[in-house]
């Protein structure tokens, strides 16, 4: 136990981790996410330290309200750093946050976020409709291969969203993620509210779309079964920190209360039992 714990520490201090063999494309440097002013303020981030690489798999955990989603936001560039600096493929996140954004990173956001009073195709769409440089026929063509992509049938794209199962709009907001073909794409409890066959095809999609179209993938996640059926990585997010990054068994093993009580229930033990052959996490580098 105790060897394994600090070879996971090790991996989150060495000089050149496996992973840091590839393309950096994000890059936190003491990172301070602060909200209100003056005697209200509070910072949910200080000096977060994290660098994710080209091809990763990267799941964050901790406990709620640890700051996982501002995390995303702040990769996104829609929120500003208190201090420090976030870089996403060389430049500041914030420019992120303009024009064009999607093309460089797509988001699957918490809640599923569809527009309930557009259709399937029309919410793929959005981003590029947005954008307004290409004919609207065009844009409509694009839609649909996504659609395709994600396992949904041209028929589905007149539906609504109130019209769709909770897998469908997973799918149809993966789509809309996937629209400027981003080489990078954060995804915010993507299994969350699925059943567990629900919450596998989704796995075993993302895992498909990771290795066909060589993307990035960041995904917060409190479902121990989609950590280890997708992540290269993880990295723990507690004390207002990233604390420990490293693979989901050397993570497990790092003496710290949130991640024995995250991995060590019965629900971790399950999910790190040895699983059926061809279903490991993806490698990605
Ligand atoms: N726009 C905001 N203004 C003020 N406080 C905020 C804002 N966004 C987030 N916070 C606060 O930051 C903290 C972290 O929020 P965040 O949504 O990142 O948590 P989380 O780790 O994603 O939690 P969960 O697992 O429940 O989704 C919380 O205390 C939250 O209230
Ligand atoms: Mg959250």
């Amino acid at each position: 136990m105790a060897d394994s714990a600090t070879s996971a520490v090790l991996s989150a201090h060495a000089a050149t981790p496996p992973w840091a063999q590839g393309e950096r494309v994000v890059h936190i440097d003491k990172l301070w996410s602060i909200f209100g002013s003056g005697d209200n303020a509070f910072a949910v981030h200080q000096d977060l330290d994290l660098d994710i690489y080209r091809g990763e798999m990267l799941s964050i955990v901790g406990g709620s309200g640890t700051g996982k989603t501002v995390l995303l936001r702040q990769i996104l560039g829609l929120l500003e750093p208190g201090k420090g600096s976030v870089q996403v493929l060389g430049r500041p996140g914030r420019e992120m946050g303009g024009e064009g954004a999607a093309s460089r990173v797509g988001m699957l956001f918490q809640h599923g976020a569809l527009y309930s009073a557009f259709s399937v195709l029309d919410n793929v769409a959005f981003p590029l409709r947005e954008l307004g440089t290409l004919p609207d026929a065009l844009v409509d063509a694009a839609a649909l291969v996504k659609l395709q992509m994600v396992g949904l049938k041209p028929e589905h794209a007149t539906r609504m969203p109130a019209d769709l199962s909770g897998g469908m709009v997973k799918r149809v907001a993966l789509a809309r993620a996937l629209i400027m073909d981003p080489p990078l794409l954060l995804l915010d409890e993507p299994t969350a509210g699925l059943d567990p066959n629900g919450s596998d095809d989704f796995c075993a999609l993302l895992r498909e779309l990771h290795a066909e179209l060589d993307l990035t993938v960041v995904m917060v996640t409190h479902d121990l079964d989609t950590l280890f059926a997708l992540s290269s990585r993880v990295a723990v997010l507690a004390e207002k920190k990233v604390l420990v990054t490293g693979t989901p068994q050397d993570v497990a093993q790092f003496q710290h209360p949130f991640v024995q009580q995250f991995f060590q229930g019965e629900r971790g033990r399950r999910a790190m039992a040895p699983a059926p052959a061809g279903s490991g996490p993806a490698g990605g580098l």
